[in-house]
């Protein structure tokens, strides 16, 4: 079967580039427009290549194109890795022409006619799309400490119920894009405070854990409690987790709860979807970004150091996971595949 071409949006970013490496072998979407900025005119061989796979041959030689080069091409599927702020205008004005924008940008993901989607969690919610106003529309996935998070707290809140919810991240470098942070601030350091992160953290998993009906998405009624803090640390983001149970539990009940969670017969078939995507991790010094960033080729989420409070009730545990693919391009690639799978592409 031929693939399809897909643009990608800010393909020389830390999500553009992962885009590009998962796009290489993907088996329905190519990467056929890159798109970026200060790059665009140079061949995308020439852009600094980040990541410690090689960059792909076919991407060598084609343009890094301007956005209005690409308003130019027929539209089709384009992934979305442009920064806040620039992506929102950018990509309404694409959606307007026809194109279907998988983005990861935080600029719509709280629209209430774009579905926030996990596909594990909440594949129904795809179908909001339907609801915007044409010819294309816009699918969102959310921020990559929300994301991590969702995956865990989805089966406990349907297993148990959730009455509260205190997390605590030490989130990765790439996370904050290329550059990031200056060297001279995070060397020998931790950043105790990212700039608008703790609102994502407590509001997307809401959302993306509610009801979709008639009206819309009803928000899953949790109280997320954020701490947000960057760690010198490369690649994947560490949260530590501590929940209030609605329902008495013991730890056999949640481990199962966690392990034996498995997204809908849909999803299980995607190209990208990982046998589980929760791990648990019963070692006692487990998860480490080091070692377990990349479980399931960056699409599983680790989840160890599990404790219950004697009252059955209070859960404590550490999850981390990979925030450039299960956080950011391999989410959107997931979505992407899901609306294949089920007609919208
Ligand atoms: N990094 C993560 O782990 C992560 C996780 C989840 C979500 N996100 C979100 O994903 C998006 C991308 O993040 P990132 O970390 O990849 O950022 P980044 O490394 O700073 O990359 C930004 C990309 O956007 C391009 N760009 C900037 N302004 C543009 C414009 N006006 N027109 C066209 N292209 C433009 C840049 O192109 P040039 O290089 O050519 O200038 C570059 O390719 C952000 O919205 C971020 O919040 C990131």
């Amino acid at each position: 079967m031929a693939r399809l071409p897909v643009a990608v949006l800010g393909a020389t970013g830390a999500v553009g580039q992962r885009f590009i490496q998962l796009l290489a072998e993907h088996p329905q979407f190519e990467a056929a427009h890159l798109v970026g900025d200060a790059t665009a005119g140079r061949p995308y061989g020439d852009v600094v290549w980040r990541l410690d796979v090689p960059m792909p041959e076919a991407v060598r030689r084609q343009p890094v194109l301007a956005l209005k080069d690409l308003e130019r091409a027929p539209p089709g599927i384009a992934f979305s890795g442009l920064p806040g702020g620039v992506a929102g205008p950018v990509e309404t004005r694409l959606a307007q022409l026809g194109w279907k924008v998988f983005t990861n940008a935080r600029d719509h993901r709280m629209d209430a006619d774009v579905p926030l989607v996990i596909p594990e969690v909440n594949a129904d919610h795809l179908a909001l799309v339907a609801r915007q106003h044409g010819p294309g529309w816009i699918a969102a996935n959310g921020n990559c400490t929300a994301i991590l998070l969702t995956l865990a707290l989805a089966p406990l809140h349907r297993a148990f119920g959730l009455d509260d919810v205190h997390v605590t991240s030490l989130q990765a470098l790439s996370g904050a894009g290329y550059p990031g942070v200056p060297a001279s601030d995070i060397v020998g350091n931790v950043l105790t405070f990212i700039e608008g992160e703790e609102e994502k953290v407590e509001r997307e998993p809401c959302k993306t854990l509610g009801t979709l009906g008639p009206e819309g998405v009803r928000p899953a009624p949790i109280p997320i409690h954020a701490t947000c803090t960057r760690a010198n640390v490369p690649e994947g983001h560490t949260e530590s987790v501590h929940v209030r149970l609605s329902r008495k539990a013991s730890l056999a009940d949640v481990r199962e709860a966690l392990s034996g969670f498995r997204g809908p017969d849909v999803v299980r078939g995607l190209h990208s979807a990982p046998k589980a995507p929760l791990q648990v991790l019963d070692a006692p010094d487990r998860p480490q970004p080091r070692w377990d960033a990349m479980l399931g080729g960056g699409m599983s989420v680790a989840v160890g150091r599990l404790r219950l409070d004697a009252d059955g009730r209070g859960l404590r545990f550490v999850l981390l996971g990979s925030n450039t693919i299960r956080g950011a391009a391999g989410a959107s690639v997931l979505n992407a595949e899901l609306a294949f799978a089920t007609g919208l592409l």
